[in-house]
């Protein structure tokens, strides 16, 4: 018989919840909140109370389209960070009490170590081989940038991470200065497919072995854009599609050459990319790319597995349900993992 896992993941502004047999997907529901989008970043107040409103339709839905019914499920799982401590929040609160009346365990999951495993998800859509143990991660969202090696399922090390901004927060803070709205990262995909990516160069940092940074970039690109609003008022507007395409050259660019520097001094060749930024074409093309030129092989995720989705939350609750590795009723959420993945 099949185990029903729930996956739960509220941890920024996604409420999201699916529904697995196995490690197989039969349902991921995911409500956006539109409410940020005016602010240029997410509001935590108003996020945790789109929680609230979205948490119980979301759920309902999910085991809805699972074609399951709750009292089928085997355990509940939950992200219990790193993210907003007021969204985390809401996700905990309802999948303590909804474990709780249903009498199955409750699973706590880490969101990070949740995006590397969405690789283990099999889905209608996708035939694809899953990695093996070892391999390289490159988890790049908005929150965290990182080069983890892992070993085993939960046997995860950081090995190279960003010392200041993460690369969803470059893709952000770029857009936002091109006056594009929250979250810019997708937008700057979009109109950067008709640009030129050498049209405009930027500094590139100067971080010794496998950590990232990215706050110069951000600064290199606002003086530059200030510079030539100065000799040109409509600068953004010309150049648009240029611009974008460069500053995504800028970070697809860094964040590759860590990334390989790992893969040369680990020997480790079996690459994925994991996070949202791991939908920028960009990125996933350089990843084509290097497994074309015979140095990686390379593990893109399907799209609906890249940003934050319940899916991947119900994978890692799948993994460690095999473990018995359940939670307390008394767990709460945290707000930062540090180099915990
Ligand atoms: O993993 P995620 O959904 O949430 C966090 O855990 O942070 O990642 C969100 C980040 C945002 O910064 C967003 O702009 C970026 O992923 N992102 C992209 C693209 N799609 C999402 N960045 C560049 N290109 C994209 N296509
Ligand atoms: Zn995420």
């Amino acid at each position: 018989m099949p185990i029903y896992i729930l996956g739960i993941e509220s941890s920024c502004d996604d409420t999201s919840a699916a529904v697995l047999s196995d490690t197989e997907v039969l349902s991921n529901v995911i409500a956006n909140q539109q409410v940020h989008s005016n602010f240029g970043g997410v509001v935590p107040e108003l996020a945790s109370r789109a929680h609230q409103q979205n948490i119980i339709p979301v759920i309902h839905e999910a085991i809805q389209r699972a074609g399951i019914r709750k009292e089928d499920l085997h355990a509940i799982a939950f992200t219990r960070g790193p993210g907003l401590l007021g969204s985390l929040l809401v996700g905990t609160s309802f999948a303590k009490s909804f474990a709780l009346g249903l009498n199955i365990p409750l699973v706590e999951v880490d969101h990070m170590q949740a995006h590397i495993l969405a690789h283990f998800i099999r889905s209608k859509h996708s035939e694809e081989a899953v990695p093996r143990f070892p391999f390289l991660c490159l988890t790049v969202s908005g929150g965290h940038t990182q080069i983890v090696r892992i070993d085993d399922y939960f046997k995860m090390e950081v090995i190279g991470q960003t010392i200041d901004d993460a690369a969803g927060e470059a893709f952000d803070k770029a857009a936002k200065i091109m006056g594009l709205p929250y979250p810019g990262g997708p937008l700057v995909d979009k109109f950067g497919k008709t640009g030129n990516p050498k049209a405009f160069s930027f500094s590139k940092p100067g971080i010794p072995g496998l950590d990232y940074s990215f706050s110069g970039l951000k600064t290199s690109f606002l003086y530059f854009l200030r510079d030539r609003l100065k000799e040109d008022a409509d600068f953004i507007e010309n150049n648009k599609a240029d611009l974008c395409a460069s500053i995504q050259d800028a970070i697809v660019g860094s964040l590759m050459d860590k990334l390989l520097k790992a893969v040369k001094l680990t020997g480790i060749r079996q690459v994925a990319v994991a996070g949202g930024v791991s939908a920028n074409s960009a990125l996933r093309r350089a990843f084509t790319e290097q497994q074309e030129l015979g140095v990686i092989q390379a593990f893109i995720p399907e799209f609906q597995f890249t940003t934050d989705n319940a899916a991947m939350i119900a994978i890692a609750g799948y993994f460690k349900f095999l473990n018995k590795d359940f939670a307390d009723f008394s767990v709460s959420p945290y707000s930062r993992s540090g180099n915990r993945v």
